[in-house]
């Protein structure tokens, strides 16, 4: 039986098809390559160009395809876009997740393990935040994540389905191999725009906001290397295989940098001067997040193998320096 990967050609995703077929398992992937790469998707596995949207093409897939469980990765991920163009997000995030959903329901696949985000919280009542914690979130990506959350559990209630939702903190790195690793375009994650100031494509980085209620003044977040969230995607789809019950996990490393202090790891692990400059605040952004993971790491067995941010900044160093335009050819 094969793992249904759904957007496996994009950041998170291409990394999950990586461990899974290190892993043995046999996997079958749809993207509709709007923000994934072709030259993402891992040689072994079986790929289709489809949209979890178009129900015919998902159909077709899961009446051909034996499939054990769904991953599913398919979905809009830029905060500030979801502000400016929030149907987009509704659209592709909650009517795909509903067209998939009735495609599932009809074939009889039961078991689905998808990503949710930390900004399902928006801005945290306390920090470690746990699952239990409130969700506000504060922006409409984290919103359409919080309402696929919600629509998994009516779905599971009336028609039996079983689903893991895994919250992530902030995914970074890239694949040991030097394969495969983040490219987004635009690009607005931290990392990958620190490392363009050594890699000669910027001059410096913006600071988005110095005047939080934090140490330093800079927002502080809980980075997660890629391929332990990878992992715990394996071991969510594993609990649910073994007759696992719906759960909700947060994933991150439980330990908050400040923007400063990433910029300063990747003045270290680079060499190279990177020059900073303050910037307003980023509309939307809370001060802090910070996971407890410890349901994740109790109830699936999950252990975050790159718990520091040097080696993590490393691994991005090593791909962007590699691959400065991502995964298109100039
Ligand atoms: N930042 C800068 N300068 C930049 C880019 C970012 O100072 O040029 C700051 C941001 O203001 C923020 C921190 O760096 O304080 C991290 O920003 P990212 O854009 O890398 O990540 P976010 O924390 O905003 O968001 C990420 C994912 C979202 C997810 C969220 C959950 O991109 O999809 O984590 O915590 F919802």
């Amino acid at each position: 039986m094969s793992v249904l990967v759904l957007g496996g050609a994009g950041y998170i995703g291409s990394h999950t098809v990586y461990e899974l077929i290190d892993a043995g398992r046999d996997v079958v992937i749809v993207d509709n390559l709007l923000t994934g790469f072709k030259a993402a998707v891992h040689p072994k596995a079986k790929f289709y160009e489809a949209d979890i949207r178009d129900r015919k093409a998902m159909d077709e897939i899961f009446e051909k395809e034996n499939i054990e469980g769904v991953i599913h990765f398919a979905a809009c991920s830029q905060v500030g876009e979801s502000m400016s163009q929030p149907l987009k997000y509704y659209d592709n995030n909650l009517y795909g997740t509903m067209v998939l959903l009735q495609s599932m329901v009809a074939h009889g696949v039961d078991k689905i393990v998808f990503s949710s985000t930390a900004a399902t919280y928006g801005e945290p009542e306390r920090v470690p935040i746990l699952e239990s914690d409130r969700t506000e979130p504060t922006n409409c990506y984290g919103e359409t994540k919080l309402s696929m959350e919600k629509m998994m559990k009516w779905v599971s209630h009336a028609h039996g389905l079983r689903f893991v939702a895994l919250r992530y903190f902030n995914a970074c790195g890239a694949h040991r191999s030097g394969k495969i690793g983040e490219a987004h375009n635009p690009e607005t994650h931290l990392i990958p725009l620190i490392l363009q100031v050594p890699n000669g494509q910027r001059e410096k980085i913006m600071v988005f906001g110095d005047d939080y209620a934090t140490p330093d003044g800079t927002c502080i977040r809980d980075y997660i290397h890629v391929t332990d969230l990878a992992q715990a995607h394996i071991l969510a789809l594993d609990y649910l295989l073994k007759g696992g019950e719906n759960n909700v996990f947060n994933l991150g490393n439980g330990v908050g940098f400040s923007v400063r202090e990433v910029v300063d790891c990747a003045r270290k692990v680079t060499g190279h001067p990177i020059p900073e400059e303050m910037a307003p605040r980023r509309a939307g952004d809370p001060a802090q997040l910070i996971a407890s993971s410890e349901k994740a790491m109790k109830v699936l067995g999950w252990k975050p193998q790159y718990n520091d941010l040097e080696t993590i900044i490393a691994t991005a160093w090593e791909w962007h320096r590699t691959h400065p335009h991502g995964f298109e050819e100039v």
